[in-house]
């Protein structure tokens, strides 16, 4: 009796083991060949949604150099506020867990660096510091991209 309930204890360790592996940290996801990027499978709607926060980040990074351009910054502020944290709270349910905790790291990372881009510019404008911050965030951009690609299932 003893040793099934061992048995058993082993198995549900191992069992939580592989869920929180699974869940929290590979998300689902496929190595490429050919390709060094990793492919994150998932829904197209979760892709819409991806895609539609990255053309956002686009813009916000052109509406932030712009703003340095025209030592503008308000409109630094409010561009670099509209890509931070708060734009996560839309995100379709299920999105989070096909996520490999490596993505999901720098993605949340780059809103954050928004936000305390917009936090600095707030509480006073140096244009060299704003540079320096949106070349940091530029450099997750750029990590990211190298790293993951969607790939889509019906
Ligand atoms: C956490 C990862 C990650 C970060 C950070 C990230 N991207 Fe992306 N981005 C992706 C992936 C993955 C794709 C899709 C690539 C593919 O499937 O070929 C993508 C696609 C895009 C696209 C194409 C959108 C479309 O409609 O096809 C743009 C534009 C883009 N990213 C801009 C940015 C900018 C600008 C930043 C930084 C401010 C950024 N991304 C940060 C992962 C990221």
């Amino acid at each position: 009796m003893k040793k099934i309930l061992i048995i058993a204890l082993f198995l549900s360790i191992g069992l939580n083991v592989f869920l929180a592996y699974t869940f929290l940290v590979k998300g689902d996801t496929m190595a490429i060949p050919n390709d060094n990027r990793v492919a994150i499978i998932t829904t197209k709607e979760n892709k819409d949604f991806v895609m539609a926060e990255m053309r956002g980040f686009l813009e916000t990074v052109k509406a932030i150099n712009d703003g340095m351009i025209e030592n503008n910054p308000e409109k630094i502020i409010v561009a670099a506020h509209k890509a931070g944290g708060a734009a996560t709270e839309h995100a379709p349910a299920g999105l989070l867990k096909v996520l490999p905790i490596g993505f999901k790291k720098l993605g949340f990372d780059t809103h954050d660096k928004f936000d305390e881009l917009a936090e600095a510019v707030k509480s006073r404008y140096d244009k060299d510091q704003t540079q320096k911050q949106l070349s940091s965030i530029l450099g997750n951009c750029t990590s990211c991209h190298q790293s993951y690609k969607f790939e889509t299932k019906q």
